[in-house]
């Protein structure tokens, strides 16, 4: 089975390629990366890759993820969020291929009182939600076999997201702000290359056409919480020497251009039942990923 993962020097990306099977059957590619370099926001261009490749699976975890500068770049953010998964489906629906696919928990509005489910309606409130949410409809209208698996504030070892930012700051012994009135799920990315690989596993399984499924870290929980998880687990680990102040504010004073879902908590209820593996917890999302931010600066020279 060949594989073309997308977006393999991504966060996701480069847990997926540490996951996937490394026989020769998989074909690596990234803006300025794996295999071979490619633009995927033009068309021509990943037609061309696809017709040579030629994939059993596209494994694609490329996108537009800037989001605040997708407020001032909707057309940027749409070709890769809403049209490229579009032009992957129809190769995928024409080639008899599977697109497993990733979006976001910015699809929902964040006017909830429960884990937001597959079934529930998207609005999103913000140009990367709705640009994602596109993309998910156009791989829905191409009739492709897929995979969508929506994730929420995705982080790794790896350096640009929440976690290795917060603990930069502290490892200069700068004290924290942190949003309190923003509720998600966590996610390590190596979990949720681990539950892609599940999916992957049971393609067999899937009814025809498009599945959606949510896969986040097991828990709820504040930025300000998670944060303040990851400071202390951070002192246990011997990554931190010193513990920093971690002050919760409100999302009115730390003002970003794309409004934010106040709650985006996932319910991974489907995902469980099908492959009848829990996504593991926050906590122990952050163990792992602390391990590894260890082993890597201990291997730096
Ligand atoms: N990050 C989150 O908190 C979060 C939350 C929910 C859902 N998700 C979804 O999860 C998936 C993975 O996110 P991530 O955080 O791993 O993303 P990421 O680290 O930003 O990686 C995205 C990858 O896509 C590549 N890419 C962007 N434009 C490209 C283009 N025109 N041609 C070729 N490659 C291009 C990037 O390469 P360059 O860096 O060279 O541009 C990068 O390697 C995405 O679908 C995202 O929407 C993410």
């Amino acid at each position: 089975m060949r594989i073309l993962l997308t977006g393999c020097s991504g966060q996701l990306g480069r847990h997926l390629a540490a996951r996937l099977p490394a026989d020769g059957e998989l074909v690596q590619t990234d803006h300025n990366g794996g295999d071979f370099q490619c633009d995927l926001s033009d068309r021509r261009l990943l037609d061309k890759t696809l017709n040579r490749v030629k994939p059993d699976i596209i494994v694609n975890p490329a996108a537009w993820t800037a989001v605040d500068r997708a407020e001032d770049e909707p057309g940027t953010a749409a070709r890769l969020n809403a049209d490229m998964p579009g032009w992957m489906a129809d190769w995928c629906a024409a080639n008899d291929a599977l697109l497993l696919h990733f979006s976001t928990d910015y699809v929902f509005s964040g006017a909830s009182d429960r884990p937001w489910r597959e079934v529930d309606e998207p609005a999103p409130g913000n140009v990367y939600g709705r640009t994602k949410l596109e993309g998910e409809q156009a791989i829905m209208a191409s009739g492709a076999r897929a995979v969508i698996v929506r994730t929420a504030w995705l982080y790794s070892h790896f350096p640009g997201n929440f976690l290795s930012a917060i603990l930069a700051r502290a490892g200069q012994g700068q004290p924290l702000k942190i949003v309190s009135d923003q509720i998600g799920s966590p996610t390590w990315a190596g979990h949720l290359a681990d539950a892609s690989l599940e999916l992957i596993r049971r393609t067999e399984a899937l009814p025809p056409g498009c599945s959606l499924f949510h896969v986040a870290g097991d828990g709820q929980m504040s930025w300000h919480e998670f944060g303040s998880m990851a400071i202390e687990r951070a002192l246990a680990a011997g990554i931190l020497e010193r513990r920093v102040p971690v002050e919760p504010i409100a999302s009115a004073s730390w003002p970003q251009k794309a409004t934010r879902p106040v709650w985006s908590v996932l319910d991974c209820d489907k995902y469980l039942q099908f492959t009848g593996r829990p996504v593991p917890s926050v906590a122990r999302g952050l163990d792992e990923c602390l391990q590894l931010l260890k082993e890597s600066a201990c291997s730096s020279p």
